[in-house]
């Protein structure tokens, strides 16, 4: 049993070391304009979806989704997001396709996350991604807003889908 426990410790001791020696060595890739490899996407999906299932405070959603606050979301969206995640007239942005990992297309297809889950990320940002944190950016009432629009996609008011389409920074 002894020997069976130490050729288990010794092999994960192997393998640890392995790991090491391929990423000191240069070997890993880095290239953003390369595919990951199946494992590193599994490896950075699970890590991601199981953080923000863990870390993100479960919390109601304060704001009404109100033509205004729609109007509100949207346009902050169109100015700080769309040309990463795309907007109607760019239903796929080569720039948020650009990154690796790629700017998720919301036009194309939004996230099965809750509310709070997507406050939490647009928030916080994601570590090594460019997704940025928009803690020092937008207010949190911005922030539950632009959540609020992206949860009306399939259903905003005319006024607002008029306004994705005028011209980031076109005021109010
Ligand atoms: C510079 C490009 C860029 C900008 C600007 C940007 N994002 Fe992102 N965003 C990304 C990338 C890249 C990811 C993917 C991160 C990952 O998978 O690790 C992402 C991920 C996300 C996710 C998680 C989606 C999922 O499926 O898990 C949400 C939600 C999100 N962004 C919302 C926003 C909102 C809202 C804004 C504007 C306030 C914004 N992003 C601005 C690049 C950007």
């Amino acid at each position: 049993m002894k020997s069976f426990v130490a050729g288990i410790v010794a092999t994960m001791i192997v393998f640890t070391f392995g790991a090491w020696l391929y990423l000191r060595l240069g070997y890993a890739d880095l290239r953003a304009n390369l595919p990951p490899s199946w494992l590193e996407t599994q490896l950075a999906t699970t890590a991601l979806n199981a953080s923000v299932a863990r870390h993100a405070p479960s919390e109601p959603n304060p704001i009404t989704p109100t033509e205004d606050n729609l109007l509100d979301g949207g346009r902050l969206y169109r100015d700080k997001c769309a040309d990463c995640h795309g907007r109607p007239d760019n239903p796929v942005s080569d720039y948020g396709a650009s990154f690796n990992p790629r700017a998720p297309q919301f036009m194309q297809a939004y996230p099965r996350l809750r509310e709070d889950q997507v406050f939490y990320l647009i928030k916080n940002g994601v570590r090594r991604s460019a997704m940025p944190a928009w803690s020092n950016i937008m207010a949190d009432s911005e922030i539950w807003q632009v959540v609020t629009f992206l949860d009306h996609l399939n259903n905003l008011p005319p006024a607002v889908q008029q306004e994705l389409h005028r011209p980031a920074g076109s005021d109010p």
